[in-house]
């Protein structure tokens, strides 16, 4: 099993361009499959899930061609409406072609994704929404068997719940509904607006009627369309806390730094100093930093996956901070192990307490999931002399080449097979 070493502690300088979003390429290629006709995706991360995504399009007949970061898809002979549990069980963006299959074929047979290190993770909220456009559904040995026998019919829903993963699966079916569909109470990240413009581009009718509210009117084809995903706001931001953490100077490119007010303005009240042009953010991280409490929310809140790797700079605020993560209810894995660097955490339910002043020390250590993974490299950046960290198959699942973004500002870092 492959492992980082990390040698603290030298200030990270220099230029990082950030890739393409993860969380976005996701349920747009989920989207893909609502066309039979040539898809080309511009700026696809390559990590794990991206190529587990594209396993299970091809798994269901879709024809794939994956280059720098481009991706062709032709989906001419995509005739499958079967997801396997081996495929949706390492990724529970898997569940996201549900609503495609059932929009396209009006049946699907979808494995339950099941739940995860940072919480149970259901479906229930996906699978009432989809059965308000018509599906009648039953979960047979961990699978969800779908059918939609008059087709998917428009409807007004109302989440119960705010759910980036229902919203996006609600969207991608509803375009191929018959009439009308309302969808209130929607997620509203920025790579839920990104696939919303990707569909417009592929000919679906979508249109926002107030912040959380969107209405689509049901076609019943796509064009060919040409589409670039948007920057990823996660590493972006786990870029930013590399800098602020190590007293760095960085210049992250690529992005649009309005879809990252939260998080910029959150790091500029803990003290790092920051300047903004049109694609680029230019980080000073300031060696006094300011302890602050934050609560993760959907977005525009403080998204919940960066809330592993402020908490490793809250771990060097002047004083004690509180975070409260407010998604998901068991997010905080990434505390015992940063306690092991010499972190003073404690967690009360979804509450932890950050105690400030502290020096991180070098340490042998376990990555549970991909955020806490890489909370886990940035506390050792920060640390005299040499970590390792075991299980970086997390890692490898959302961040692109990040030993090699790392050792081009200065990081000490290597992979170990
Ligand atoms: C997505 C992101 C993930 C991010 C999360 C919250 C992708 C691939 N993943 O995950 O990185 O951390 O949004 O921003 O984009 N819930 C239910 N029932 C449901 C669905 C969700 O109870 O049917 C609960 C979840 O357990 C969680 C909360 O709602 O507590 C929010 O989950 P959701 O927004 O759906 O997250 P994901 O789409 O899974």
């Amino acid at each position: 099993m492959q492992k980082l070493e990390v040698f603290g502690a030298n200030k990270l300088k220099g230029e990082i361009i950030i890739s393409g979003s993860k969380n976005a390429s996701l349920p747009i290629l989920a989207a893909t499959l609502l066309s039979d006709k040539k898809v080309y995706l511009n700026n696809l991360p390559k990590v794990k899930d991206i190529e587990t995504m594209i396993n299970l399009l091809q798994s269901l007949g879709s024809k794939t061609k994956f280059n720098k970061n481009k991706l062709i898809i032709n989906n001419f002979k995509q005739n499958k409406k079967f997801a396997s549990y081996s495929l949706v069980k390492t990724m529970r963006a898997g569940i996201l072609v549900l609503g495609p299959l059932l929009a396209k074929f009006g049946s699907a047979k979808v494995s339950l994704p099941g739940g995860c290190a940072i919480g149970t993770r259901p479906v229930d909220i996906h699978l009432k929404a989809l059965s308000k456009l018509g599906v009648k559904y039953k979960i047979i040995q961990g699978y969800v068997h779908a059918q939609a026998p008059k087709g998917l019919i428009g409807s007004k829903i109302r989440f119960p719940k705010i759910s980036v993963g229902a919203t996006e699966n609600l969207i991608i079916a509803a375009c191929f509904a018959k009439g009308t569909t309302i969808l209130n109470n929607c997620a509203i990240e920025p790579e839920i607006k990104d696939l919303v413009n990707f569909l417009i581009k592929m000919g679906c009718d979508l249109k926002w009627t107030a912040k959380r509210s969107i209405k689509i009117i049901g076609v019943n084809k796509v064009n060919d369309t040409i589409y670039s995903v948007m920057f990823d706001r996660i590493e972006a931001g786990t870029y930013l806390v590399a800098a602020a953490v190590t007293e760095g100077n960085l210049k992250i490119k690529n992005v649009l730094p309005n879809i990252i007010k939260t998080e910029i303005n959150t790091l500029k009240k803990i003290g790092a100093r920051i300047k903004i042009k049109k694609n680029e953010i230019h980080i000073i991280g300031n060696k006094k930093i300011k302890s602050i409490n934050i609560k993760t929310a959907p977005y525009p809140g403080f998204p919940t996956d960066l809330q592993a790797q402020i908490m490793v700079l809250l771990c060097k605020a002047n004083k004690k901070s509180l975070i409260k993560e407010d998604i998901f209810e068991n997010r905080f894995m990434h505390v015992a192990e940063l306690n092991r660097m010499g972190a003073q955490i404690s967690t009360n339910g979804n509450k932890a307490l950050v105690e400030g002043k502290i020096n991180f020390a070098a340490a042998e250590l376990m990555a549970t999931d991909l955020r806490a993974s890489v909370s886990l490299i940035l506390a050792a950046l920060t640390a005299k002399g040499k970590s390792v960290i075991n299980r970086i198959y997390h890692l490898d699942r959302g961040y692109e080449n990040i030993e090699k973004k790392l050792k081009k500002v200065g990081a000490k870092i290597r992979r170990i097979n």
